[in-house]
């Protein structure tokens, strides 16, 4: 018999290491890699490709609607795509960064994407999807709760603000010198501070499980997902 599809929604702030160790977990267990993050940026890119003024909250949310996104679950190759363009580098620009939480904290594009991540997370049970029908890692800000709170495991993925900012401003500057870390700092904290308006994802939920990687390397966060993933579902 097929096996029962593994769902492992993974929830954290930015700068929690979040998405690097969710392709990782995927990858070892030949599972789907879903980057929600990665969908609310696709569509403030098309937002803004398309002139939709980020200030007028229907016309987004019908942009939205509309918005012929692609997203490919290939934790060793992940792709997101909006009518054919492929935008891996387009969505890390300073200026999605700074407008995302704008489109993110606009409910009713939370709903028409959510539709679109639990649309996804299912099609993932299926045999002829990516996985084979073994299962996904969801990676977000409300996947343990409000997209997938059915999942069998579920993480709140947390770091102290020193390493947030430290990790991020490595990965934006490849430094985290002081200087650097100033200029990571506006951005992620404000920006959480944003998306906490509409999202909580800076207490776990009930069930779910917090890891806190500040003094864990990406390898032992790894490893302490995959155990508590071992505990919950006896696999690894
Ligand atoms: O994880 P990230 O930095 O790529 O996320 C981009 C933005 O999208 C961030 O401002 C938070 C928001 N987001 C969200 O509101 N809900 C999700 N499930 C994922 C991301």
């Amino acid at each position: 018999a097929p096996p029962t599809p593994l769902v492992i929604a993974i929830d954290g702030p930015s700068g929690s290491g979040k998405s690097s160790v969710s392709r990782r977990v995927a990858a070892r267990l030949g599972l789907a890699y879903l980057d929600t993050g990665a969908m609310y940026r696709a569509a403030t890119w098309w937002c803004l490709e398309s002139g939709v003024p980020l200030v007028d909250g229907p016309a987004v949310a019908a942009a939205v609607a509309a918005m012929p996104l692609d997203m490919g679950v290939d934790p060793a190759h992940p792709t997101v795509s909006v009518g054919g363009v492929d935008l891996a580098e387009a969505i890390r620009r300073t200026e999605i960064s700074a407008a995302v939480s704008s489109v993110a904290t606009n409910l009713a594009v939370r709903a028409a994407l959510g539709r679109l991540q639990r649309a996804a997370i299912d099609a993932e049970a299926e045999p002829g999807s990516f996985s084979g029908g073994r299962g996904v890692v969801a990676e977000g800000r409300d996947i343990t709760t409000v997209v997938a709170p059915d999942a069998t495991v579920r993480v709140l993925l947390t770091a102290d603000e020193h390493s947030r900012l430290s990790r991020r401003a490595r990965d934006v500057h490849g430094s985290d010198s002081a200087s650097a870390m100033r200029a990571t700092r506006d951005q992620v904290v404000r920006r959480d501070a944003d998306d906490s308006t509409v999202v909580q994802f800076r207490v776990a939920a009930d069930g779910v499980t917090t890891v806190d990687s500040s003094a864990l390397d990406l390898e032992q966060t790894v490893q302490a997902v995959l155990d508590i993933v071992e505990r919950v579902s006896g696999r690894t």
